[in-house]
């Protein structure tokens, strides 16, 4: 039975859209109702209630709940792709592979060559990344896919020239950091994209290769899309050409998912859609993209700034867990307290400092800053925010602890609620009479994004919450690992590519 949101009390503060038009505009009526010692310690109370333990092993069964439904007949989530294999290791090739991922497009010439005995058989070549601001998450449509086709050109171009061809082929795989319903392992339906873009707006159903390769064709490019993975899948698949044992995956970076091997009994019976019968014929196991960021909702406690975050979300509701945990909503959720401190309780004198009033402004970059400094005046920390948000005078070290202290709680929480969510994920995709005997295969999670990979302290915390979880299901330490498996996006790409012969 899902458990009701944590409620809490709304503190009544003044509307933010019209109080904040200017930097250093002084909010003259905050009111001083509650100091900010008071607010400290209702900050962390709020974010610190729902991490017991026991509480979080409960939060897991009523996710498992959500996860096995969907894993029957979600047309959202649990998306099984056309990949029934996973790589040997002995795929060999040059590739072109394409990474659009939430804040970054990359695209890099990728060599297969066989693992052996002192190598994983995977190298970069080539690669090139372009950065996704704002103006390039707004482009409508096709221009979107044009923008895509231009930087393919380029790196097409390089391609020719060191291999002395003109106009060389290139087989190009894609991994896409957002939902896809695949249609065959080299074509998939757009569905709708978070993360703040619009590219999907108007095209929604259409074929994502196909748009590509609009874009491709109108410049000239020999090129063909012969892969389309989502992006946890590619970490799984680029995993698995390391380490044929490797079953489960999860990207955490301005997003959040997870990709798992399964037996096709563990679908329901409208899950696979048209596939050939040739599909039919050769495939027990497929991967699945979980689409783990739209689980949760009722479940995961929230507090008032996250229904703040979510009330005015382009899309509120859309990916429930990916607004609580991942690198493009931590920044969020520490700026919505700030701001809250700063008009209802004077910090920073009350002042606002520059673009701290504009959504998605606080970078989760100056988040973890506050993570890693370890000095007592905390320099570095202050330079990083002050040099993002410049402001009359310096914060007070007092003021500079508070913003520490909501970094901690934010990301402890993150951490946590993420290692529910994995454990959650163990358990349905594992469970079975080995299990209930008390036996527990080793299981790896490849992992990849941001995140997992640059937050200070982040996956060590998620692996501790996690071996935690495990042992109140009668586990040992250590038998669910979490791994990194860098570059996964781009090899997983390749691998795809390989993988289709
Ligand atoms: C988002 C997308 C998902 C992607 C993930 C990680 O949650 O919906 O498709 O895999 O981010 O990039």
């Amino acid at each position: 039975m899902p458990v009701a949101t944590l409620t809490l009390p709304h503190v009544s503060q003044p509307p933010l859209t019209t109080k904040y038009k200017r930097p250093h505009h002084v909010i003259h009526h905050a009111p001083p109702y509650k100091s900010m010692e008071e607010l400290a310690a209702e900050v962390k109370k709020l974010f610190e209630k729902p991490l017991a333990d026991k509480r979080l092993f409960d939060l897991s069964s009523q996710l498992q709940v959500q996860y096995r439904e969907s894993l029957q007949c979600s047309t959202i989530s649990m998306l099984p792709s056309f990949q029934h294999t996973l790589p040997t290791g002995q795929e060999q090739g040059d590739f072109l592979a394409l990474d659009v991922g939430g804040s970054t497009f990359r695209v890099a010439l990728i060599r297969l060559c066989g693992k052996k005995d002192d190598s994983d058989g995977l190298q970069v070549r080539r690669v090139r990344s372009y950065a996704i601001d704002e103006a390039i998450r707004d482009l409508p449509g096709q221009a979107f896919f044009d923008w895509m086709a231009q930087r393919i050109g380029d790196m097409a171009t390089e391609y020719s020239y060191i291999t002395g061809t003109t106009n060389a082929f290139l087989r190009m795989g894609l991994a896409w950091s957002f939902p896809v319903e695949q249609t065959s392992s080299s074509t998939g339906k757009l569905l709708a994209m978070g993360k703040g873009f619009r590219a999907s707006q108007g095209l929604e159903g259409e074929d994502v290769g196909e748009l590509v390769m609009r874009g491709c064709r109108a410049r000239g490019l020999n090129v063909a899309i012969c892969a389309i993975v989502n992006d946890s899948a590619a970490t799984l698949l680029s995993q698995a050409y390391r380490d044929p044992a490797t079953r489960m995956s999860l990207i955490l970076g301005t997003g959040v998912n997870a990709a798992v091997y399964l037996p096709l009994s563990a679908l329901g019976p409208g899950k696979l859609g048209e596939r050939p019968d040739k599909w039919h014929a050769a495939a027990k196991s497929v991967v699945v993209n979980t689409e783990l960021s739209m689980f949760g909702k009722e479940i995961m406690p929230t507090t008032r700034w996250d229904e703040e975050l979510n009330l005015r979300h382009k899309m509120p509701n859309y990916q429930p867990l990916e607004y609580l945990i991942t690198g493009r909503y931590l920044g969020e959720i520490v700026r919505l307290v700030l701001l809250e401190a700063i008009t209802t309780r004077g910090l920073f004198a009350g002042y606002v400092p520059e673009h701290l009033d504009e959504a998605y402004a606080f970078d989760t970059r100056i988040v973890g800053a506050f993570e890693s400094d370890r000095s007592e005046g905390l320099e570095s920390a202050q330079a990083a925010f002050m040099a993002a948000h410049p402001m009359l005078s310096p914060p007070t070290l007092a003021e500079l602890n508070f913003i520490r202290d909501v970094a901690k709680l934010v990301s402890r929480r993150a951490s946590a609620y993420l290692a529910t969510a994995l454990h959650a994920f163990w358990v349905v995709s594992s469970w079975n009479s080995d299990h209930q005997a008390g036996k527990f295969e080793r299981t790896t999670i490849a992992c990849d994004g941001s995140l997992m990979e640059k937050y200070p302290g982040f996956r060590k915390a998620t692996q501790r919450c996690l071996d935690r979880l495990c042992a109140l299901s009668g586990a040992e330490t250590g038998t669910v690992t979490l791994q990194m498996a860098p570059e996964s996006s781009i090899f997983g790409a390749a691998v795809a590519v390989s993988c289709n012969g």
